[in-house]
């Protein structure tokens, strides 16, 4: 119950869990990953996050010798053995074992793990208090370099921005991309609210196509909710109503201050807590969609 770990399909406790040290995953970050979650013990979204995966690996020259009903049936496996109420999976593909060589030539063949672990409900507070973020003047990784549409293992650049935005006593911090456009935030895609609009920035503009991002501005139009994916200065940050983050895990986040400076009235405002909710009832309908039991 609770951490297991499945590697190529062998499911083992935590501390049996161990990767060679010879894995291109391990040596130079050769690897591609997703987090996935479930509602009412049902993974959601998962062909999406199985399509990324494939994507991500198309783009570091990969290829994923598992079918997605393959993968998805280790991560089934994976989730009956940790027996959590609700779960959180990280799906890791790395290059596997080879020699010292940044060539990936010599490596055998990918290697396929499944961490599953509880997945915890999110802080109350955030909801109630929101986010305090920074924007950092580390920039986003250049889509010319390591196009941060592909998940790879590689989030040292994102792992310092963390780190920075937590000195500077900030909950998160926000990229902009190499031309001064905002990105997105270290782990989570990024939406301001202008006028009762919503706004985010777009794919062009190098972030991770989120699968909550994308979830959410499918959702808005059948919810009358105004959306536009744009190119946006720092300065669309200072002057927006709402500002709030996505993904898997966070789901919709309410950040309160930037750089110090309350965003609107510095609450979690009503075009957030609508998103949200909308946001939760997707989940729903996803985990009735995959035959959840509705809990009394
Ligand atoms: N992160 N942007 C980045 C850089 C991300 O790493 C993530 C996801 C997102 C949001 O994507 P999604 O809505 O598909 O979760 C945006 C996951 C949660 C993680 O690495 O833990």
């Amino acid at each position: 119950m609770g951490i297991v770990v499945s590697i190529d399909g062998r499911i083992l406790p935590p501390e049996e869990a161990t990767v060679n040290v010879f894995d291109h995953g391990f040596l130079f970050g050769d690897s591609v990953y997703e987090v996935v979650r479930t509602r009412r013990g049902r993974p959601v979204t998962m062909e999406e996050h199985l399509a990324r995966l494939e994507g991500s690996a198309r783009r570091i020259y990969m290829e994923l010798p598992w079918s997605r009903a393959a993968i998805a049936a280790r991560v089934a496996e994976a989730n009956a053995a940790g027996g959590n109420a609700e779960s959180y999976f990280r799906i890791i593909v790395t290059r596997g074992v080879g020699e010292i060589s940044l060539l990936p030539d010599t490596c055998r063949s990918p290697c396929l793990i499944v961490i599953v672990k509880p997945l915890p409900a999110p802080p109350a507070s955030v909801a109630r208090d929101g986010l305090r973020v920074l924007v950092t003047g580390r920039p986003r990784n250049d889509r010319r370099a390591l196009d941060p549409s592909a998940k790879t293992g590689n989030y040292l650049n994102n792992l310092l921005a963390l780190v920075e935005a937590h000195r500077g006593g900030c909950d998160d911090a926000i990229l902009l991309n190499p031309a001064g456009l905002l990105a997105e935030a270290t782990t989570s895609n990024l939406f301001l609210v202008r006028g009762g609009r919503v706004a985010t920035p777009a794919l062009e503009c190098g972030i991770l196509a989120g699968i909550t991002r994308d979830l959410l501005l499918r959702e808005f139009p059948a919810r009358g909710i105004a959306a536009e994916e744009g190119s946006y200065g720092a300065e669309a940050l200072e002057s927006a109503d709402e500002v709030f983050l996505t993904s898997t895990i966070r789901g919709v986040a309410p950040v309160t201050s930037v750089d110090g400076r309350p965003v609107g009235d510095g609450r979690p405002g009503p075009v957030t807590r609508r998103v949200a909710a909308l946001y939760e009832e997707a989940l729903d309908r996803l985990a009735d969609a995959a035959g959840a039991p509705r809990s009394s």
